[in-house]
Protein backbone atom coordinates (compact mmCIF):
# COMPACT_ATOMS: atom_id res chain seq x y z
CA UNK A 1 0.00 0.00 0.00
CA UNK A 2 1.08 3.29 -1.21
CA UNK A 3 1.14 6.14 1.51
CA UNK A 4 3.00 8.78 -0.56
CA UNK A 5 2.26 10.25 -4.34
CA UNK A 6 3.77 12.41 -5.94
CA UNK A 7 2.11 14.19 -9.64
CA UNK A 8 2.40 16.53 -12.58
CA UNK A 9 -1.31 17.87 -13.00
CA UNK A 10 -0.90 20.07 -16.27
CA UNK A 11 -1.79 23.31 -17.08
CA UNK A 12 -4.57 23.97 -19.54
CA UNK A 13 -6.20 26.24 -22.41
CA UNK A 14 -9.75 26.43 -22.27
CA UNK A 15 -12.21 28.44 -24.49
CA UNK A 16 -9.94 27.32 -27.76
CA UNK A 17 -11.03 30.48 -29.20
CA UNK A 18 -14.43 29.36 -30.45
CA UNK A 19 -15.16 26.84 -27.74
CA UNK A 20 -16.29 29.13 -25.07
CA UNK A 21 -16.87 26.74 -21.47
CA UNK A 22 -17.22 23.63 -23.81
CA UNK A 23 -13.49 23.22 -25.13
CA UNK A 24 -10.17 22.85 -23.12
CA UNK A 25 -7.34 20.80 -24.11
CA UNK A 26 -3.87 20.51 -21.81
CA UNK A 27 -0.28 21.69 -22.02
CA UNK A 28 3.19 19.24 -21.44
CA UNK A 29 5.43 21.34 -20.14
CA UNK A 30 3.49 23.53 -18.17
CA UNK A 31 1.91 22.34 -14.99
CA UNK A 32 2.07 22.13 -11.27
CA UNK A 33 3.43 19.08 -8.98
CA UNK A 34 1.82 17.92 -5.74
CA UNK A 35 2.79 15.80 -3.46
CA UNK A 36 0.00 13.83 -1.22
CA UNK A 37 0.66 11.63 1.65
CA UNK A 38 -1.43 9.87 4.01
CA UNK A 39 -1.80 11.21 7.46
CA UNK A 40 -3.04 8.98 10.64
CA UNK A 41 -5.32 11.92 11.99
CA UNK A 42 -8.37 12.03 9.54
CA UNK A 43 -8.55 15.39 7.56
CA UNK A 44 -6.99 17.50 5.20
CA UNK A 45 -4.16 19.53 5.76
CA UNK A 46 -1.65 22.10 2.83
CA UNK A 47 1.80 22.82 2.80
CA UNK A 48 2.42 25.12 -0.09
CA UNK A 49 6.27 25.11 -0.74
CA UNK A 50 5.65 27.17 -4.19
CA UNK A 51 6.65 30.72 -4.06
CA UNK A 52 2.66 32.11 -4.75
CA UNK A 53 0.52 33.11 -1.98
CA UNK A 54 -2.06 30.28 -2.01
CA UNK A 55 -5.18 29.81 0.56
CA UNK A 56 -4.13 28.39 3.61
CA UNK A 57 -8.10 27.45 4.84
CA UNK A 58 -9.14 24.42 3.48
CA UNK A 59 -12.58 25.52 2.99
CA UNK A 60 -10.70 27.89 0.81
CA UNK A 61 -8.57 26.34 -1.36
CA UNK A 62 -9.51 24.50 -4.36
CA UNK A 63 -7.69 21.79 -4.08
CA UNK A 64 -8.49 20.66 -0.53
CA UNK A 65 -12.83 21.54 -0.79
CA UNK A 66 -12.34 19.42 -3.95
CA UNK A 67 -10.28 16.61 -1.92
CA UNK A 68 -13.13 17.50 0.84
CA UNK A 69 -15.75 16.08 -1.72
CA UNK A 70 -13.94 12.85 -2.11
CA UNK A 71 -13.53 12.03 1.61
CA UNK A 72 -17.02 13.27 2.14
CA UNK A 73 -17.79 9.88 -0.14
CA UNK A 74 -15.08 7.51 0.58
CA UNK A 75 -14.91 8.06 4.19
CA UNK A 76 -11.58 6.73 4.55
CA UNK A 77 -9.78 5.56 7.75
CA UNK A 78 -6.90 8.68 7.47
CA UNK A 79 -6.15 11.80 6.43
CA UNK A 80 -4.36 13.77 3.79
CA UNK A 81 -1.75 16.22 3.59
CA UNK A 82 -1.24 18.30 0.64
CA UNK A 83 2.12 19.91 -0.56
CA UNK A 84 2.12 21.97 -3.60
CA UNK A 85 4.77 22.92 -5.60
CA UNK A 86 3.04 24.62 -7.85
CA UNK A 87 4.12 26.53 -10.58
CA UNK A 88 1.59 27.92 -12.52
CA UNK A 89 0.32 31.72 -11.03
CA UNK A 90 -2.93 31.51 -9.84
CA UNK A 91 -5.10 33.86 -11.96
CA UNK A 92 -2.99 33.10 -14.86
CA UNK A 93 -5.45 31.92 -17.54
CA UNK A 94 -3.79 28.65 -17.72
CA UNK A 95 -5.93 26.90 -15.44
CA UNK A 96 -4.22 27.25 -12.34
CA UNK A 97 -6.60 26.17 -10.14
CA UNK A 98 -8.10 23.79 -12.59
CA UNK A 99 -4.64 21.49 -11.96
CA UNK A 100 -5.31 22.57 -8.44
CA UNK A 101 -8.44 20.68 -7.78
CA UNK A 102 -7.66 17.84 -11.03
CA UNK A 103 -4.34 17.23 -8.90
CA UNK A 104 -5.57 16.62 -5.27
CA UNK A 105 -8.36 14.20 -6.43
CA UNK A 106 -6.35 12.29 -8.77
CA UNK A 107 -3.69 11.66 -5.95
CA UNK A 108 -5.86 10.94 -3.29
CA UNK A 109 -8.24 8.12 -5.75
CA UNK A 110 -4.59 6.75 -6.66
CA UNK A 111 -3.51 6.61 -2.36
CA UNK A 112 -6.68 4.63 -1.96
CA UNK A 113 -6.37 2.30 -4.35
CA UNK A 114 -8.72 3.69 -7.51
CA UNK A 115 -12.35 3.51 -6.10
CA UNK A 116 -13.70 6.45 -8.54
CA UNK A 117 -14.26 6.57 -12.00
CA UNK A 118 -13.07 9.45 -14.44
CA UNK A 119 -16.29 11.24 -14.41
CA UNK A 120 -16.74 10.98 -10.45
CA UNK A 121 -13.13 12.82 -10.49
CA UNK A 122 -14.19 15.12 -12.55
CA UNK A 123 -17.64 16.08 -10.51
CA UNK A 124 -15.75 16.33 -7.21
CA UNK A 125 -13.29 18.87 -8.69
CA UNK A 126 -16.26 20.84 -9.69
CA UNK A 127 -17.55 21.31 -6.66
CA UNK A 128 -18.04 25.34 -5.70
CA UNK A 129 -16.13 27.34 -4.02
CA UNK A 130 -18.14 27.98 -0.86
CA UNK A 131 -17.15 31.52 0.12
CA UNK A 132 -17.39 33.27 -2.73
CA UNK A 133 -19.28 31.10 -4.98
CA UNK A 134 -16.57 30.30 -7.17
CA UNK A 135 -17.19 27.38 -9.61
CA UNK A 136 -14.14 25.14 -11.40
CA UNK A 137 -15.08 25.00 -14.63
CA UNK A 138 -14.66 21.89 -16.24
CA UNK A 139 -13.67 23.00 -19.46
CA UNK A 140 -10.15 22.67 -17.46
CA UNK A 141 -10.50 20.29 -14.81
CA UNK A 142 -11.28 17.74 -17.37
CA UNK A 143 -8.45 18.17 -19.98
CA UNK A 144 -6.50 18.27 -16.87
CA UNK A 145 -6.99 14.55 -15.18
CA UNK A 146 -8.02 13.82 -19.33
CA UNK A 147 -5.27 15.01 -21.43
CA UNK A 148 -5.42 16.01 -24.76
CA UNK A 149 -8.57 17.87 -26.14
CA UNK A 150 -12.01 17.81 -24.11
CA UNK A 151 -15.37 18.80 -24.84
CA UNK A 152 -17.76 19.32 -22.03
CA UNK A 153 -21.10 18.11 -23.89
CA UNK A 154 -22.93 18.96 -20.66
CA UNK A 155 -22.28 19.48 -17.00
CA UNK A 156 -26.01 18.19 -15.10
CA UNK A 157 -25.45 14.75 -16.22
CA UNK A 158 -21.87 15.29 -16.42
CA UNK A 159 -21.08 14.38 -20.06
CA UNK A 160 -17.49 14.34 -21.65
CA UNK A 161 -16.05 13.76 -24.95
CA UNK A 162 -12.21 12.84 -25.50
CA UNK A 163 -11.50 14.54 -28.86
CA UNK A 164 -8.07 13.28 -30.66
CA UNK A 165 -4.90 16.04 -31.03
CA UNK A 166 -3.03 16.22 -33.89
CA UNK A 167 0.24 15.04 -33.72
CA UNK A 168 1.86 17.68 -35.06
CA UNK A 169 0.32 20.82 -32.88
CA UNK A 170 2.09 22.77 -30.71
CA UNK A 171 0.77 25.93 -28.34
CA UNK A 172 2.53 28.89 -27.68
CA UNK A 173 1.45 30.88 -24.56
CA UNK A 174 2.46 34.45 -23.18
CA UNK A 175 1.72 35.20 -19.44
CA UNK A 176 1.48 38.81 -19.20
CA UNK A 177 1.99 39.55 -15.17
CA UNK A 178 -1.16 41.16 -14.40
CA UNK A 179 -4.03 39.32 -12.65
CA UNK A 180 -7.15 39.07 -14.12
CA UNK A 181 -9.78 37.25 -11.74
CA UNK A 182 -12.22 34.92 -13.91
CA UNK A 183 -15.55 36.33 -12.07
CA UNK A 184 -14.67 39.72 -13.20
CA UNK A 185 -13.71 38.58 -16.96
CA UNK A 186 -17.24 36.96 -16.68
CA UNK A 187 -19.17 39.70 -15.30
CA UNK A 188 -17.72 41.97 -18.76
CA UNK A 189 -19.57 39.48 -21.15
CA UNK A 190 -23.02 40.02 -22.26
CA UNK A 191 -25.55 37.82 -21.49
CA UNK A 192 -27.43 38.04 -25.46
CA UNK A 193 -25.60 37.29 -28.23
CA UNK A 194 -26.92 37.56 -32.00
CA UNK A 195 -27.92 34.86 -34.01
CA UNK A 196 -25.18 35.67 -36.74
CA UNK A 197 -22.58 35.83 -34.39
CA UNK A 198 -24.36 32.84 -32.61
CA UNK A 199 -24.30 30.67 -36.23
CA UNK A 200 -20.43 31.94 -37.00
CA UNK A 201 -18.88 30.22 -33.54
CA UNK A 202 -21.55 26.75 -34.23
CA UNK A 203 -20.13 26.84 -37.60
CA UNK A 204 -16.78 27.27 -35.93
CA UNK A 205 -16.67 24.70 -33.38
CA UNK A 206 -17.80 22.47 -35.44
CA UNK A 207 -15.08 22.73 -38.27
CA UNK A 208 -12.69 22.78 -35.63
CA UNK A 209 -14.19 19.53 -33.98
CA UNK A 210 -13.39 18.02 -37.31
CA UNK A 211 -10.01 19.70 -37.68
CA UNK A 212 -8.86 17.67 -34.82
CA UNK A 213 -10.53 14.62 -35.47
CA UNK A 214 -9.12 14.46 -39.05
CA UNK A 215 -5.67 16.72 -38.33
CA UNK A 216 -6.86 18.87 -41.20
CA UNK A 217 -4.51 21.81 -40.12
CA UNK A 218 -6.00 23.91 -42.90
CA UNK A 219 -9.44 23.40 -41.17
CA UNK A 220 -8.32 24.04 -37.86
CA UNK A 221 -6.73 26.78 -38.95
CA UNK A 222 -9.58 28.90 -40.64
CA UNK A 223 -11.74 27.55 -37.64
CA UNK A 224 -9.94 29.09 -34.98
CA UNK A 225 -12.11 32.61 -34.78
CA UNK A 226 -14.27 33.51 -31.58
CA UNK A 227 -17.53 36.06 -32.36
CA UNK A 228 -18.53 36.20 -29.31
CA UNK A 229 -15.91 36.43 -25.94
CA UNK A 230 -12.70 37.88 -27.61
CA UNK A 231 -13.72 41.29 -28.73
CA UNK A 232 -14.72 41.85 -25.04
CA UNK A 233 -12.22 40.16 -22.83
CA UNK A 234 -9.28 41.48 -24.83
CA UNK A 235 -9.78 45.05 -23.66
CA UNK A 236 -8.63 43.58 -19.71
CA UNK A 237 -4.97 42.59 -22.11
CA UNK A 238 -2.52 44.85 -22.57
CA UNK A 239 -1.14 44.99 -26.58
CA UNK A 240 -3.72 41.91 -27.17
CA UNK A 241 -4.25 42.57 -31.34
CA UNK A 242 -0.45 43.48 -31.67
CA UNK A 243 0.07 40.11 -30.54
CA UNK A 244 -2.52 38.32 -32.27
CA UNK A 245 -1.88 39.78 -35.64
CA UNK A 246 2.22 39.30 -34.86
CA UNK A 247 1.33 35.51 -34.09
CA UNK A 248 -1.12 35.64 -36.98
CA UNK A 249 1.62 37.00 -39.80
CA UNK A 250 4.52 34.77 -38.17
CA UNK A 251 2.69 31.22 -39.14
CA UNK A 252 0.20 30.57 -36.08
CA UNK A 253 -3.05 28.55 -37.39
CA UNK A 254 -4.72 30.46 -34.35
CA UNK A 255 -4.63 32.95 -31.64
CA UNK A 256 -6.90 34.10 -28.81
CA UNK A 257 -7.65 34.56 -25.40
CA UNK A 258 -6.45 31.65 -22.50
CA UNK A 259 -9.19 30.71 -20.42
CA UNK A 260 -10.68 33.73 -19.15
CA UNK A 261 -7.04 35.53 -19.52
CA UNK A 262 -4.95 37.41 -19.24
CA UNK A 263 -2.59 34.64 -20.48
CA UNK A 264 -3.17 34.59 -24.81
CA UNK A 265 -2.47 30.84 -26.62
CA UNK A 266 -1.58 30.73 -30.07
CA UNK A 267 -1.44 26.74 -31.82
CA UNK A 268 0.89 26.07 -34.84
CA UNK A 269 2.01 23.01 -36.56
CA UNK A 270 4.81 22.10 -35.62
CA UNK A 271 7.47 23.07 -33.17
CA UNK A 272 9.33 25.47 -35.17
CA UNK A 273 6.43 27.47 -35.88
CA UNK A 274 5.58 27.62 -32.51
CA UNK A 275 8.90 28.74 -30.98
CA UNK A 276 8.95 31.84 -34.52
CA UNK A 277 5.77 33.01 -32.87
CA UNK A 278 7.33 32.72 -29.78
CA UNK A 279 9.82 34.99 -30.42
CA UNK A 280 7.32 37.38 -32.31
CA UNK A 281 5.57 37.83 -28.94
CA UNK A 282 8.61 38.65 -27.46
CA UNK A 283 9.27 41.20 -29.66
CA UNK A 284 5.69 43.20 -29.12
CA UNK A 285 5.78 42.58 -25.22
CA UNK A 286 10.03 43.64 -24.73
CA UNK A 287 10.69 46.95 -24.01
CA UNK A 288 7.24 47.61 -23.05
CA UNK A 289 7.61 47.50 -19.86
CA UNK A 290 5.48 44.83 -19.16
CA UNK A 291 6.25 41.68 -17.06
CA UNK A 292 5.89 38.05 -18.80
CA UNK A 293 6.60 35.15 -19.56
CA UNK A 294 6.44 32.66 -22.38
CA UNK A 295 6.23 28.84 -22.97
CA UNK A 296 5.93 26.59 -25.97
CA UNK A 297 4.28 22.91 -25.16
CA UNK A 298 3.15 20.12 -27.31
CA UNK A 299 -0.28 18.86 -26.58
CA UNK A 300 -0.65 16.66 -23.72
CA UNK A 301 -2.64 13.93 -24.06
CA UNK A 302 -2.11 11.85 -20.67
CA UNK A 303 -3.24 14.41 -18.27
CA UNK A 304 -1.97 13.82 -14.28
CA UNK A 305 0.12 11.46 -13.92
CA UNK A 306 2.23 10.11 -11.39
CA UNK A 307 6.02 11.43 -11.46
N1 LIG B 1 -14.30 28.87 -19.65
C1 LIG B 1 -14.26 29.68 -18.49
C2 LIG B 1 -14.18 31.14 -18.86
C3 LIG B 1 -13.18 29.25 -17.57
O1 LIG B 1 -13.67 31.46 -19.93
O2 LIG B 1 -14.67 31.98 -18.09
C4 LIG B 1 -11.94 29.96 -17.56
O3 LIG B 1 -10.91 29.17 -17.14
Amino acid sequence: MINEIRIFSPGTVSNVACGFDVLGFALESIGDEMIVRKTVQKGLTINNVSGFDLPMDIKKNVATVSAAELIEKLKPDCGFEIEFIKKIKPGSGIGSSGASAAGSVYAINKLMGDPFTMGDLIKFAMKDMQEDGMFEHPDNIAPALMGGFVLVKSISPLEIIKIPSPNDLYCTIVHPKIEVKTSYSRSILPNDVSLEDATKQLANFGSLIHGLHTSDYDLIKSSLNDHLIEKHRSKLIPKFQEIKSECLSNGALGCSISGSGPSIFALSRGIDSAKHVEQSINRVYSGSGLEFSTYVSKINDRGVEII
